[in-house]
């Protein structure tokens, strides 16, 4: 629809139905439409739109204190957040740093290990590993970081030469026939052992990987143990490891963080989304209490900040965010409901011809698109495949996150689900039928 609009929209000039309500899991349209938001936007809406406590908690903040500059001052929202996240965070993650998103808490996160090297006496350490098909975020450090080309290629020229890409773990393309769980997570966590050698141990600062892969492999999580080894080979090198949970951090998987079904922790976690749900932008990076020591005892401060660093409204809707979710278990919604979308899904699309897998964890769950099953071959990308699945699921009152280029960057093409922890058996069935119908009716 081309309409006077002055806002510079996703698809240039194409401007989209405008959203004026939201109510639980619900999004209703300026024209009275109703979409069930299945994706929670981007894996953000997590409380579902319209939560009283949290719209209570922010609008009492902003009218006792909307801003105060960290240089000068800190507050009770920023302090009480980063004392929860803390209790919350896995063992040695000690001091929060608050951004106003995810790719904003990765730059800090590479630039916090990059200067960590610094002020423990290692000025070589600059290089940073990641894995190839992950996405870190836009801005250019953490695109660097991003192992996908459909959205690196834009940028060529422009993005940090000191990244280099290892494989990724996952398992439905990469596991060969008749290896173990355990010889597959040795065999694609060897990939960055072999990479820091090449690069030389004291030139690398950190390996970045999201402890999920989401947006762009589609809710892959990781077999059992390769994070273990990942641990251990950073730890073997000096190498920070640094946990994107961005997308499936903060409860989405079923547990608070991620990473605690891998047993592992990393030097630094990154979380945003579901951090603050949709109220407020927001991001964070944990870091390990040894990590803030460095500065402390070194430079004693980070050559970084942002204006709204700790912003108070976007803490304490945050925090309100955060206790509504533990003081209402929803954790134990994420995983009973979970369940039920997966076994839903699986009932209504496991034997689908061109469904190749559904996967995921929690309420983060995906489905891969193939032309031929057994041979797992894509379609053509020509076919834009997933946007034809969005926009016949969004034509029926459906939104789902649909992304192409799951295997290298052009080819493949899944969708992904991330309803609100809030989620109600019905709603459940609900999204299952609805996106059945949809993509019983693309193909
Ligand atoms: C894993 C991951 N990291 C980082 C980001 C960037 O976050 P933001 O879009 O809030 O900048 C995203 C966004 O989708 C993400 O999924």
């Amino acid at each position: 629809m081309m309409n006077d609009s002055h806002v510079f929209h996703r698809t240039a000039g194409v401007v989209p139905p405008r959203a004026s309500r939201g109510e639980g899991i619900w999004i209703t349209a300026s024209d009275g439409r109703r979409y069930m938001d299945a994706c929670g936007g981007a894996a953000v809406s997590c409380l579902g739109h319209g939560d009283p406590a949290v719209v209570r908690a922010l609008s009492d903040q902003a009218a006792q204190l909307a801003y105060a500059h960290t240089s000068f001052f800190t507050t009770d929202a920023a302090e009480d957040l980063a004392t929860l996240l803390v209790r919350g965070a896995p063992e040695g993650l000690d001091q929060v740093y608050f951004l106003s998103d995810g790719s904003e808490a990765i730059e800090t996160a590479i630039k916090m290990a990059h200067q960590y090297h610094r002020e423990t006496g290692c000025k070589t350490r600059h290089h940073v590993i990641a894995r190839r098909q992950s996405y870190h975020g836009n801005t250019l450090g953490a695109l660097s970081a991003g192992g996908n080309m459909w959205r690196r290629a834009s940028y060529d020229g422009l993005l940090l030469p000191a990244t280099s890409h290892v494989d990724p773990c996952w398992a439905y393309r990469h596991q060969l026939p008749g290896e173990s769980d355990s010889d597959y997570g040795l065999r694609a966590a060897a990939t960055l052992e072999a990479e820091i050698l090449r690069i030389g141990p004291d030139n690398v600062s950190c390996f970045i990987a999201e402890t999920v892969v989401g947006a762009t492999l589609g809710c892959v999580p990781p077999v059992p143990g390769y994070l273990r080894q990942i641990r251990d080979i950073c730890d073997r090198y000096g190498v920070l490891l640094i946990l994107d949970e961005v997308m499936c951090g903060m409860g989405r998987t079923g547990t608070l963080h991620a990473c605690e079904q891998e047993g592992i922790a990393p030097d630094i976690l990154v979380i945003a989304k579901g951090l603050g749900a949709g109220y407020v932008p927001l991001g964070a990076v944990i870091c390990a209490g040894r990590i803030h020591d460095a500065f402390v005892a070194g430079s004693g401060s980070f050559m970084h900040g942002h204006t709204f660093v700790g912003h108070p409204v976007a803490c304490a809707a945050a925090l309100a965010v955060q206790r509504e979710i533990a003081s209402r278990d929803l954790l134990a919604n994420v995983r009973l409901r979970g369940a039920e979308l997966h076994q839903a899904l699986s009932d209504r699309l496991g034997d689908h011809p061109h469904v190749g897998d559904i996967r995921g964890r929690g309420l983060f769950l995906a489905l891969e698109f193939v032309e031929d099953r057994a041979a797992k071959a894509p379609f053509d990308p020509r076919r834009r495949l997933h946007r034809a699945l969005r926009d016949t699921a969004f034509d029926r009152g459906l939104m789902i996150y649909a992304m192409g280029g799951t295997i290298d960057g052009q080819q493949g093409d899944h969708i992904l689900l991330a309803p609100p922890y809030t989620i109600a058996p019905a709603e459940v069935q609900q999204i299952a039928e609805v996106l059945t119908d949809a993509v019983v009716s693309v193909f």
